[in-house]
């Protein structure tokens, strides 16, 4: 088996970890055993590029339990867990290619490598691996029946393939289940932010003026957590419609040129070129903390701050100092990479059980009905949407009502007012 992982050594603390993320992981657990039984994924090949963590080896077991066969790579090149991935081939004999803190050459070798085993089905975190397929291996796009995506990131980029029609395979957007957004991008990112920027710099929250670029599904839950921690959140927005939700759930809403003066740690979650740039860092106070936790290390315009300082130094890991020519410090965290994923451990095992258990069942979704599907970024369908969360309480021991007859005849009629 080819693979190409940090130490095999570590497999034996990624088996731990991988077993204690497992307990938390009850709807994925449930799809688990019944694709031992039912072997729906039965010879399928699927590559997947996902952040590699005890949380994404729980769902690579789930789809090796379906009878596919499945290869991962890395979609960042400073998220692997490499004990993870050591448990993942020594343990599970699953091929994985990723290793913490890989340069961007390698990051794109793994993800040929993983193409190297021409799947049929991919799974994707951000659509690096759809677009490397769609650039350098078009030979191989046409052995694709199709496949899913993670992350907004992902969503937004498929979907401009697909309007300029060069998408060539239909893609289940997984990011857009209601059981995925609502849940991973605003508690599991609002959560694993903090603790990225707690775990890096040790710093104390409250008190503190933390500013949230964007305020999205990610930003509202960043913003709502830091509130919660006794943090003064500021929120930065270009969406009307976004920035007056920000001002009614409570925060001072500004312009960037504002927040930058008064920002001690900012935080972007936009999805954006550039939201932190040369204006800003002129801007800044003396020892600001900017962190990102969009998916690509594009929103800070760290060459320009590189530009601006007089020398940049680790002071602690994942956190370097840029000293400014007018004496200021710019602290930036986990080289602008996702800080939850490089800083801290990515979203906790309970939120990713639902993302999972999406990523489980499209895959076998699209295995049927791929052929009945157009070249184009699909929704996940409600049914299976409503599933998962129905299985998510049940696994929390909750119960909830269902209408009387009488209240879904009234809620399906029209002729009954005042
Ligand atoms: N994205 C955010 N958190 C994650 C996790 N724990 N595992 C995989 N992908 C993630």
């Amino acid at each position: 088996m080819k693979y190409d992982v940090k130490d095999l050594g570590l497999a034996g603390a990624g088996k731990n970890r991988i077993e204690w993320a497992d307990k938390d992981m009850p709807v994925l657990r449930l799809i688990r055993e019944r694709f031992e039984k039912e072997k729906p994924l039965n010879g399928a090949k699927l590559a997947a590029c996902l952040h590699v963590t005890s949380e994404t080896a729980n769902l690579m077991r789930t789809l090796k339990a379906g009878g596919a066969e499945v290869v991962l790579c890395a979609s960042n090149p400073l998220s692997t867990q490499d004990d993870v991935a050591a448990s993942l081939v020594k343990d599970y004999e699953i091929p994985v290619f990723a290793i913490k803190g890989e340069d961007d050459k390698t990051y794109y070798e793994h993800i040929h490598a993983a193409l190297d085993f021409h799947p049929e089905i991919t799974m994707d975190d951000g659509a690096d691996l759809v677009s490397v397929l769609h650039t350098d291996r078009v030979d191989q796009v046409g052995d694709i029946i199709g496949g899913t995506e993670e992350t907004t990131t992902g969503v937004i980029r498929l979907k401009s393939m697909a309007e300029q029609g060069v998408l060539r395979y239909p893609i289940i957007a997984v990011n857009d289940a209601q059981t995925k957004h609502f849940f991973d991008n605003r508690y599991g990112t609002g959560q694993s932010t903090l603790d990225g920027i707690m775990r890096a710099t040790n710093i104390l929250l409250a008190g503190r003026t933390l500013v949230v670029t964007g305020y999205g599904w990610c930003g509202r839950g960043v913003a709502m957590r830091a509130g919660g921690m006794g943090a003064n959140v500021v929120v930065v927005e270009i969406n009307p419609l976004k920035a007056i939700e920000a001002v009614m759930d409570g925060y001072r809403v500004m312009p960037s040129i504002e927040a930058a003066k008064i920002a001690d740690i900012w935080v972007t979650v936009t999805g954006n070129l550039h939201v932190i740039d040369r204006a800003h860092f002129d801007a800044m106070k003396d020892g600001a903390i900017i962190a990102n936790s969009g998916h690509f290390n594009v929103e800070i315009n760290i060459a320009a701050l590189e530009e601006m300082a007089e020398s940049r130094r680790e002071v602690r890991n994942f956190v370097e100092e840029f000293l400014m020519k007018d004496g200021r410090r710019i602290y930036l965290l986990a080289d602008g990479r996702l800080v939850n994923l490089a800083a801290a451990e990515g979203h906790p095992a309970s939120v990713m059980d639902m993302s999972f258990a999406n990523q489980a069942l499209a895959a076998e979704l699209m295995l049927k009905e791929a052929k009945n599907l157009k070249k184009d970024v699909i929704g996940v369908p409600t049914d299976i949407d409503q599933e998962i969360a129905r299985l998510k309480l049940a696994s929390m021991g909750i119960d909830i009502d269902v209408l009387t007859e009488e209240q879904y005849k009234y809620l399906h009629s029209w002729e009954m007012g005042t």
